[in-house]
């Protein structure tokens, strides 16, 4: 392959800004303590930083409704403090993306202020709006979609919340005003975009309604009462059903593209990531999106070798059909998901498994993201008090399980609490002290930190420790960069019909390089005579051991092996 580019090197690492580091002590998280903690990004040794909404925004969305598109948000810091962040992560190294929302504003938006202000005000048309509902289209976070002014007498339209109108991507003028914000960031350097919802920016031009017998409450009480194979594959349907109008409609192609053309025009490859797992958003692979996230593999309770064996094979042929070679990128966990401990743990070898899946991730072929906080194995944390949920949809959830369903409202808070997102953005567990060391002792912090900061689930503890997850994330990155094979090569299957393990080479025309991942809790005496080779030198081994007989690699409970042949 000719010489890669730096989004197909990187390995990302997903910041949630409220959460990652409190440089002022009022128990949020900003610039100034984003720009404290830059060294121990670089130590840590991703190269690539995606900043989740570091806007103005009236909060309903913690930050995916944004009243601004070229200001940082005031408890943040200010433009210059940005700037200072973005200058200290290039000197290290690290290239930074920012999250562009682009399918909808915040509704205390001077545009969407203007624009529901009177029906013939020069904003008029920026947002969808229609004089009554035209169809039954929900809220994928709370309820119709259609929502009243009565400035204008008429209805707008929102795919989430009701705070967060959509924009009228029709109109040229909104498209404009949109890519100068695009470029204001552009030219202060930044190297690319996270695409937000991409797939809802255009709905069904035809309005076509949905056909779910139910409200939105009704089939998320559905689905968390599914529970033979039979119900949760027809609350999956529903899911779908309920929803596929408003999505994916026509015009998207040529957005991307445009949007592309602009990136394009700035020296030093700027990159575009949708949060979408649609490969058709790559275009003919090199005139939109320059990756897409590959969500299929973590669609699932349990990653097992089979799973993640035809993922690749699904994805990689998919990727391979595209005019331009695609690139792949994978992922196993962000803002909106739980904790990969408590998604993919089984209870009992929790910090075993977070291993190997960290070694999953990073020996696929594709540019890996993580996302902060998995690296020193932090967990969900149920936040059963509704009156500290900061997750809207959660607390929609909590009321109208309550006032709807009747739900006692302590079953009601459980539930909003395990559904709500802000049990996986708890604040950044940095020591063992109080608040974790997020923020000072006697300063609320915006989310209650997770208490078990005290048994070791702290940077400040695992750095000093080096058998932490810490510090294996540390070597399984650095193994990952030093390798080329892993970094650029190609990806081929062996063994496949192992269930228990996954065995692949990576290969570049100079180097081979074995993977063997043991996903069971039984030892594994595998044999790889088959290869060909006759030794193998082993790069990283989660076992000591000096030499490996490719006839008898013993690889441990959930051992992990990477040797070149
Ligand atoms: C996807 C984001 O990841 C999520 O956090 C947000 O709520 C929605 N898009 C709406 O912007």
């Amino acid at each position: 392959m000719s010489q890669p580019k730096w989004w197909q090197t990187a390995i990302f690492y997903q910041i949630y800004p409220r959460s990652f580091a409190d440089g002022n002590s009022d128990g949020i998280g900003d610039f100034k303590g984003m720009i404290e903690k830059l060294d121990y990004l670089q130590a840590l040794g991703v190269t690539g930083l995606w900043l989740s909404p570091h806007f103005p925004s009236p909060l309903w969305d913690c930050g995916y409704d944004i009243s601004d598109y070229e200001a940082v948000a005031p408890e943040y810091g200010s433009l210059e403090n940005f700037a200072r962040f973005l200058e200290g992560a290039h000197a290290r190294g690290m290239k930074v993306i920012l999250d562009l929302v682009l399918n909808h504003t915040s509704d205390q938006h001077s545009w969407f202020l203007e624009s529901k202000s009177s029906r013939d005000n020069p904003k008029a048309d920026w947002y969808v709006w229609a004089d009554t509902p035209p169809n039954n289209w929900q809220s994928c976070f709370d309820g119709p979609a259609w929502t009243y002014a009565p400035e204008r007498g008429q209805y707008y339209y929102h795919y989430f919340m009701k705070q967060q109108p959509d924009l009228n991507w029709r109109n040229p003028q909104v498209k404009a005003a949109m890519w100068k914000a695009v470029r204001f960031w552009l030219d202060l350097g930044v190297d690319g975009f996270r695409l937000d919802a991409l797939g809802t920016i255009y709905e069904d031009p035809a309005m076509t309604p949905h056909s779910v017998p139910m409200t939105l409450t009704e089939l998320r009480h559905f689905s968390d009462n599914a529970k033979t194979p039979k119900e949760r594959k027809l609350a999956e349907k529903y899911w779908f059903d309920m929803f596929k109008h408003q999505w994916g409609g026509p015009g998207l192609h040529d957005l991307m593209k445009e949007l592309r053309a602009i990136l394009d025009e700035y020296p030093g490859d700027r990159m575009l990531v949708g949060e979408d797992d649609n490969i058709d958003y790559m275009g003919n692979g090199d005139d939109e999106l320059h990756l897409v996230f590959n969500f299929p593999l973590m669609r699932t309770d349990r990653l097992t070798p089979d799973w993640a064996r035809r993922n690749q094979a699904e994805r990689l042929s998919r990727l391979d059909t595209l005019q331009t070679r695609g690139w792949p990128c994978n992922t196993l966990g962000n803002h909106d998901s739980p904790r990969l401990l408590n998604r993919y743990g089984d209870g009992v070898h929790n910090l075993q498994m977070a291993r190997l899946h960290l070694a999953l991730l990073l020996t696929l072929r594709g540019t890996p993201f993580l996302y902060n906080g998995e690296e020193i194995g932090m967990t969900d944390l149920i936040i059963t008090d509704p009156s500290q949920l900061r997750d809207t949809m959660a607390t929609w959830y909590y009321e109208s399980l309550v006032n709807e369903l009747k739900i006692e409202p302590a079953e009601a808070a459980l539930r909003a609490g395990t559904m709500s997102r802000d049990k996986n953005r708890t604040p950044m567990q940095w020591q063992n002290a109080p608040n974790g060391g997020f923020c000072p002792p006697g300063v609320t912090p915006w989310l209650p930190v997770n208490p078990n900061y005290a048994v070791g689930v702290n940077v400040a503890d695992q750095e000093t420790d080096p058998d932490s997850l810490l510090n294996f994330y540390r070597r399984m990155i650095r193994v990952r960069k030093e390798t080329p094979a892993l970094v650029a090569g190609e990806y081929k299957p062996i063994h496949e019909k192992a269930s228990k393990y996954l065995a692949f080479l990576r290969f570049t025309p100079e180097q081979t390089v074995l993977v063997a991942l043991n996903f069971s809790v039984k030892p594994k005496r595998l044999d790889f005579s088959d290869l060909g080779a006759t030794s193998a030198q082993v790069i990283f081994s989660s076992a000591e051991r000096t030499e490996l007989p490719l006839t008898k690699a013993d690889l441990e409970p959930f051992g992990i092996l990477i040797a070149t042949l």
